[in-house]
């Protein structure tokens, strides 16, 4: 813990010293250069629109369960056993063929046609960092470069997401390791981030890459929530990050990084974030808030009303928010009945299936292939769709659906099969509900 606090107050004591000795004509000038940070897309006026690349560089048995059913054990649960508990040579193989058939050139092609403008893509730490006898299998980052080639050959703005750090940030089975969130523990774990995260900046914020690679976030879902140390270390560690990404070549040169930099709220209240990271001193920073009701069993049992008006509800704090807004993830599920939603093997609250629920109902037609859904509930996900993106871009600055495709069994979870089911228009401006019609 001390060593990367210590290190960060070094360079933000280097900083500060450079702003406070800036008179207030000096501070004018260094306000136009904060707006002008080389930022390759026009945040803060222009919105996102955008479909997360879940389930490709970063595996979960909920988007993709056939890859995990074909491994024929059922301790497989997430990239990390993937890689332990079966030949090297077989998980390589699987990912390999995963990596080459699950996103392809012709996905952004269609993500182009449904009018987004953004994709944001997760990888973890270990498709550029193992050590310590970690089990994972790497070969992920070119895939990355070739998604983003095919984003600039559509015109499409990738948001690059670490999605998973050493030790896990949250202990869910897509930061790569299923259980406790030992990331905070240990300095070694936050200092590895941080280095991921300098050369993920150093590379894609290279030329070549303006106005494609436009975003990276420092870390996907840090579970501040469970405890004091994750939370002071989130903190402190978001400060390290902007000092390793904004400037990536330092110390051979000052230049600065012109990708917008996203930290995820940690599922803090907004106001958490207040007066934190603001503008002059950090530039172009953007808060990553995620929107889901579906991980409680009071959330299970709300009625469709209740759902759009949870939303709703959103408006003021996401209007209030103490930095550019994206609603980073969210979806159109309105009950936990994915299969395998809340991990392998797992339950649904909803059918009171998963450990300490109570049943709500039956899970059939909530989920599973968007053609077996009812027109009553297609109704509904357009409502939901409609209250979401309104309210969204409404008070922030846009949206990033969570996800771009999912196995045929969670249609609700599929920016592809809502459109291919209707329920999602092909034009994202396009909408059935207005906003008063949905929130009064
Ligand atoms: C932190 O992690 C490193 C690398 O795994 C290890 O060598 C060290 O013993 C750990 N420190 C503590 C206090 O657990």
């Amino acid at each position: 813990m001390m060593v990367p606090l210590v290190r960060s107050l070094g360079l933000l004591t280097l900083l500060l010293s450079v702003f406070t000795t800036a008179d207030a004509r000096d501070a004018k000038l260094r306000m136009n250069e904060a707006r002008g940070v080389n930022v390759g897309w026009p945040y803060g006026s222009s919105k996102i629109r955008g479909v997360n690349i879940g389930g490709w560089l970063v595996l979960e048995s909920w988007i993709t369960p056939s890859l995990f059913t074909a491994t024929n054990n059922d301790k497989i649960i997430d990239e990390w056993t993937f890689g332990q508990l079966q030949s090297k040579s077989v998980a390589q193989a699987a990912l390999q063929s995963h990596w080459d058939s699950w996103i392809t050139e012709d996905d952004f092609r269609q993500i182009a046609a449904a009018g987004l403008n953004h994709v944001r893509i997760p990888i973890g730490y270990w498709a550029y960092d193992i050590s310590n006898g970690e089990p994972y299998i790497q070969g992920q980052a070119p895939y990355l470069d070739k998604a983003i080639g095919w984003a600039k050959t559509y015109g499409l703005k990738v948001l690059i997401d670490l999605h998973g750090a050493p030790g896990s940030q949250n202990g869910y089975d897509n930061s790569g390791k299923l259980g406790s969130a030992l990331w905070a523990t240990n300095s070694s774990n936050v200092l590895r981030t941080k280095n991921v995260l300098g050369q993920l900046s150093k590379t894609y914020s290279d030329p070549s890459y303006y106005g494609t690679v436009t975003a990276l976030s420092l870390l996907n879902e840090p579970a501040t929530y469970l405890n004091d140390q994750l939370l002071s270390t989130t903190h402190q560690f978001y400060y390290d990050g902007y000092g390793a990404t904004r400037w990536p070549w330092l110390p051979s040169s000052a230049s600065k990084s012109g990708l917008l930099i996203v930290i995820h709220d940690g599922f803090q209240p907004l106001s958490y974030w207040s007066n934190y990271m603001s503008e002059p001193n950090f530039e172009s920073v953007a808060l990553d808030t995620h929107f889901y009701s579906v991980f409680s069993q009071a959330e299970n049992q709300m009625t469709e009303a209740q759902h759009i008006a949870a939303v709703c509800d959103k408006q003021s704090s996401y209007a209030a928010a103490p930095l550019w807004l994206v609603v980073g993830e969210w979806s159109l599920a309105r009950t936990d009945c994915a299969k395998w939603l809340n991990g392998r093997g797992i339950g649904a609250r909803y059918d009171g299936t998963y450990p300490g629920s109570t049943r709500v109902g039956s899970c059939d037609g909530f989920s599973g292939a968007g053609s077996t859904f009812s027109s009553s509930y297609k109704t509904f996900l357009r409502r939901y769709w409609d209250v979401q993106t309104q309210v969204f871009e409404n008070n922030g600055q846009g949206w990033i659906f969570w996800a771009w495709k999912t196995e045929t069994g969670s249609a609700e979870w599929s920016y592809q099969a809502g459109i291919a089911g209707g329920w999602i228009p092909s034009n994202p401006t396009s909408h059935t509900n207005s906003i008063s019609s949905l929130c009064g």
